[in-house]
């Protein structure tokens, strides 16, 4: 019933954009959810028990650094799905007292022995049994070092380690009830879980039926695998017995991960990319992350034209949406990768002068078909399912931090006797060039799996600037639709005049260049589709699933706004 509203009221929404009232008249939200206003510190995050705890670690002076390692050590308990210790994500970190923002990156690498057969068959074709369901996929977890690294360098120094794990501790222990959120997740992955008795222990009956809503999640491992961490710090789980347990597990299920690959991970501090837009500036995550360098590059692309006056979901402006996001992944599957192992031309791709030249292409008549567009010319210079949340502090600090397991559930299996999931991330890889992902994402050799690499994300957590001062602190879960999903906050945001609210709740479209199809979000008025259609746009109505919580700073406080994609989503402020 409330999603049908919602649904009515996004349409309406889209119509009233379509008749060209959008802009300035957009001040008025005319749909769910409300955003959450305070003054001090807010936190948009996926799961309530997990901002709560955040918010009481901002109302007791923490910085947004402390905060969000609370939140990150929650979620692992709270939100199995997507929370985690046994994967890895991007933090991007605003601190106001250097006026610096810095990215830190604890994606997980491929064990040393992850070679380019690694996920192909006898025939040499890509196996994506090898790369989602085997322990094969597992790449080493990053999330512990990530958080720890983070707390380390940019955290107040009011709260310990021990102090900031200690709520998650706590859920782990007493248990909580499964809400709406995991309990519409759960019965889908069930069969995956099913298949390793660690896990099914742990989130299914005794009768293979997967827990359901009400029904308390009790994790004991996982909480002494907490409170380890808690007490010895991050060794514990790189070097200590937490370690041997997922050596043990991996390697029962014909992983190759090894003790040395746990003990030479390392969170890496990177410097963000950043571009313009209209003025405001747009700092994001860089690689092996792709988001920052395609939000940025489209947003180039999309510069050059009246989006504003066109209005927010009209044929002209999808149009022009879809057809840079095409060019954009086109872009992602051939030059982008690890930065540690292949050079990626960043600068050339994220400028106002590449912008131009694939701003070219587009017909604005005309949708291009996915096989007349091509890559860029950028040449190398010589020489299922994450977590999103969103945080601002009292003091002026942002982070933004997207993790994830890859799928929900990661690979489905728990390290026995640590409690804890594990990511099926090496997917991420291209097995070989021109072999897709899950998510559909085509890559190519700069993408191919090594020793020691990491696999191209999507992720994009991204702070955008007003004045020198950050203004939208943002990004989202969703896998390929990640970078679509942020770009389309901040143009409803910058472009379209709409509150925080409405911006992340508006329907939404995307297109990642193959398949050659726009996903479509109900609520777009039937006109601009059949338009599109008109064009050649080839349309499927589909939920560009994403859930992008963020909060604006304004001159009369913080804004905080959850997606309602997700369930039990909760903005929260002091
Ligand atoms: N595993 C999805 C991503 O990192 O893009």
């Amino acid at each position: 019933m409330l999603r049908s509203i919602r649904i009515a009221t996004l349409a309406l929404f889209a119509l009233a954009c379509a008749l060209g009232q959008a802009a300035a008249q957009t001040a008025q939200p005319l749909f769910a959810p409300r955003p959450v206003v305070a003054q001090h510190g807010m936190i948009a995050g996926p799961e309530r028990h997990a901002t709560m705890i955040g918010l009481e670690i901002l109302k007791n002076g923490g910085n947004a650094v402390d905060a969000a390692v609370a939140v990150a050590f929650a979620l692992a308990v709270t939100q199995p799905d997507a929370g985690n210790l046994g994967g890895g994500g991007f933090m991007l970190v605003y601190l106001a007292d250097r006026n610096e923002t810095i990215a830190i990156d604890y994606r997980e690498t491929a064990p040393a022995a992850i070679n380019r057969a690694s996920f192909l068959d006898a025939r040499g074709d890509p196996d994506p049994e090898k790369s989602r369901n085997s322990a094969l996929a597992v790449g080493v977890p990053a999330t512990v070092a990530g958080l720890a690294l983070a707390l380390e360098k940019y955290g107040s120094g009011k709260f310990t380690l021990a102090q900031l794990i200690a709520p998650a501790i706590a859920l782990s222990k007493n248990g909580i009830p499964i809400e709406a959120d995991v309990a519409e997740t759960l019965p889908r992955a069930a069969e995956r879980l099913a298949r390793w008795p660690a896990s099914a222990k742990i989130f299914l009956n005794p009768d293979g039926t997967p827990l359901r809503r009400g029904e308390l999640l009790v994790q004991t491992d996982l909480a002494a695998t907490l409170e380890l961490i808690a007490r010895e710090g991050p060794r514990a789980f790189y070097e200590g017995s937490i370690a041997e347990k997922i050596v043990h597990s991996v390697r029962a299920a014909n992983g190759v991960i090894t003790l040395d690959d746990l003990k030479n991970y390392r969170a890496v501090v990177r410097a963000p990319v950043r571009g313009t837009y209209r003025g405001f500036d747009i700092v994001s995550m860089p690689p092996p992350a792709s988001g920052g360098v395609h939000i940025i590059e489209i947003l180039n692309m999309l510069e050059a034209y009246p989006l504003r006056s066109l209005g927010a979901y009209t044929t002209e402006t999808l149009h022009f949406m879809i057809e840079a996001m095409k060019l954009a992944y086109a872009d992602r599957a051939v030059f982008l990768g690890d930065p540690d192992f292949v050079t990626v031309p960043v600068e050339r791709l994220i400028s106002k002068a590449y912008a131009a030249e694939r701003r070219a292409i587009i017909d604005p008549a005309r949708a291009k078909p996915a096989t007349e567009i091509r890559a860029g010319d950028a040449p190398l210079p010589e020489g299922k399912h994450t977590a999103h949340f969103s945080i601002v502090d009292q003091y002026g600090n942002a982070v933004a931090n997207t993790y994830t397991l890859n799928f929900n559930y990661g690979l489905g299996m728990v390290v026995d006797g640590a409690g804890f999931l594990l990511n099926n991330e090496l997917d991420d890889f291209a097995a070989k060039p021109g072999a897709v992902n899950a998510f559909g994402l085509l890559g190519a050799e700069a993408n191919a799996p090594a020793p020691g690499k990491r696999p191209l994300s999507s992720m994009s957590p991204t702070i955008v600037f007003k004045d020198g001062k950050p203004f939208l602190v943002t990004g989202s879960p969703g896998g390929s639709r990640i970078i679509t999903i942020v770009l389309q906050v901040i143009l409803n945001v910058i472009e379209h005049g709409m509150p925080l609210a409405d911006a992340v709740a508006a329907p939404r479209i995307h297109h990642q260049w193959l398949p050659d199809e726009v996903a479509i979000e109900e609520g777009i008025p039937l006109a601009v589709l059949r338009a599109l259609e008109a064009r050649g746009h080839k349309l499927v109505q589909r939920p560009v699933t994403g859930a992008a919580h963020s909060i604006l700073v304004t001159p009369n406080g913080l804004i905080g706004a959850a997606d309602e994609r997700r369930l039990g989503a909760l903005a929260a402020g002091h």
